[in-house]
């Protein structure tokens, strides 16, 4: 009658894992369960904590879930721990370095390892042959989740990178048109970083953000097709130049041919950005509402940065002054509302404008900016232990943990390998700006760890692209082995690298 009822409930947990999605949980979920149903039958004795380990790129047992502990990216497992586990072979008992016995269920499909289930046990347990089939059966059953979530994991990230495929190619040529009069195309990331924080405060839907940032860099792409003798005059252009010059705009459009509601953002973007909301700009002289709405985000957005800019022939515009033209302008240039959100936006603004500055970082400038609001839980912080001593460099050290903490709710939300991917390829693009920004100042300074600097930057992203690559094969475990590395070297790199820039404000 016991053993009847032991079978049933086993039976029952293996048909629902063995079903195609299998519980439909996640791994940590799995294990909970896992743990829950063979803790109710006496002939298992199930003790403390479990873990799921699977293989990474590298061949190498990690741990991806843990129940009777916190979840891996608030609490990485204890790196050897569970190493005696690795050498066992099938259905097995082992101890980990604590002591702590271990049932161990080898997780495989085919001859293809996964990795294993390890469930915690009674010290003097031993299972008989009867369990032994059982535990078996379930050992297939898991797997056949493990790898099912894996699967779906993979396809959606394929799925998604066919998309990005193309948005990539659109964005390259927006900052392809870029390069002639700004090489460092800093001024199509601040610009497009405003478009997007005006967006926010409209509260345009995420979807249409997305669309609005492959698509806003797109904006002067008709330039592509204006002279060098034109968009190269070092002085002011005569009419005859610039009415050849506004042409960039219909140019742009002819560019973007395509029906698809990304190229259509982009074509709008490019043909009416010059678009004044009276009626009075170029090349159309549309109306109000007529303009597109992302056009007339992005008219504020790129005059703005145009602005507070300096440019050969003219010097950058006081943040207030610009903002007070601006504001001047809502009702004949800008889109009322547009300008209200900007307003709002302001601090978010005045980020970007420091995050994506041109100049040499000045180690003495002081920047008080507000103090982000937080929406979302923060797992890694930046507190005064980790400033540098330079305010512009603590500011964008701080927006690279707000970049992370993004990308590690996106692992905890579980919003998918496709959203992870999006961040990583985010956070490493924001690296790049910093480290070249941090880079050119100690050089600048002539600061003695610049080589050191150099190769450290280097290292971190080539990690990262490797995790980008291990992402498709290893979607799972590449996500928890990612969060660690991060972690680890923001806040490693930052206290013994970066604090030593000090040295740049007291020497
Ligand atoms: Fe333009
Ligand atoms: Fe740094
Ligand atoms: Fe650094």
């Amino acid at each position: 009658m016991h053993q009847d009822l032991q079978t049933v409930d086993i039976g029952k947990l293996i048909i629902r894992l063995s079903a195609a999605g299998g519980l439909d949980l996640d791994l940590d979920g799995m294990l909970a369960h896992l743990h829950e149903v063979l803790g109710k039958l006496p002939a298992f004795p199930v003790r403390g904590t479990s873990v799921i380990r699977l293989y990474n790129s590298e061949n190498r047992l990690v741990t991806v879930a843990q129940h009777g502990l916190p979840p891996v990216w608030q609490q990485p497992a204890a790196a050897d721990r569970f190493a005696p586990l690795t050498a066992v072979e099938g259905i097995s008992l082992a101890q980990a370095t604590d002591g702590e016995q271990f049932l161990v269920l080898p997780l495989a499909i085919g001859n293809a390892r996964l990795g294993q289930a390890a469930i915690g046990v009674a010290g003097d347990w031993q299972p008989g042959t009867g369990e032994i089939a059982l535990l078996t059966d379930l050992g297939t059953a898991l797997s056949g989740s493990v790898s099912y979530l894996m699967m779906k994991e993979t396809l959606a990230l394929r799925e998604m990178e066919l998309e990005d495929a193309r948005s990539q190619v659109i964005k390259r040529l927006g900052i392809a048109s870029e390069f002639r009069d700004n090489e460092t195309g800093m001024h199509i990331m601040r610009m497009t970083n405003i478009a997007l924080a005006i967006a926010k405060e409209l509260a345009m839907p995420q979807k249409q953000r997305d669309i609005l940032s492959v698509a806003a860099p797109m904006h002067d792409v008709g330039k592509i097709g204006i002279s060098d003798a034109i968009m190269l005059k070092p002085g002011r252009l005569s009419e005859e130049e610039f009415a050849v010059m506004k042409t960039h705009t219909e140019i742009g459009e002819r560019l973007l041919a395509g029906c698809d509601s990304l190229v259509e953002a982009a074509r709008d973007i490019a043909l009416c950005h010059h678009e004044n909301w009276d009626g009075s700009g170029y090349p159309r002289g549309l109306k109000g509402e007529r303009i597109s709405i992302f056009a007339r985000i992005c008219a504020v957005a790129d005059v703005f940065d145009a602005l507070t800019s300096r440019r050969p022939y003219k010097e950058a515009w006081p943040v207030a002054e610009a903002v007070g033209w601006i504001r001047g302008e809502a009702g004949r240039k800008f889109d009322p509302a547009v300008v209200q959100a900007f307003e709002d936006a302001l601090p978010e603004i005045l980020r970007i404008l420091e995050l994506y500055r041109e100049e040499i970082i000045n180690p003495r400038q002081r920047v008080k900016l507000p103090e982000p609001f937080y929406s979302n839980t923060r797992w890694v912080i930046w507190d005064a232990s980790l400033s540098v001593g330079i305010d512009v460099i603590d500011e964008h050290h701080r927006y690279l943990f707000d970049l992370t903490n993004d990308l590690i709710n996106v692992m905890v939300n579980r919003r998918g390998t496709g959203a992870l991917l999006r961040l990583l390829s985010a956070l490493s693009d924001y690296a790049e700006v910093h480290f070249r920004a941090e880079e050119r100042m100690m050089e600048h300074f002539g600061y003695a760890g610049l080589d050191r600097q150099k190769e450290q930057h280097q290292t971190f992203q080539e990690r990262l692209r490797r995790f980008a690559v291990d992402l498709h094969d290893y979607p799972v475990v590449t996500q928890v082995e990612l969060v660690g590395y991060l972690r680890g070297w923001l806040v490693g790199h930052i206290k013994h690298e970066d604090t030593l820039l000090r040295a740049l404000v007291t020497g």
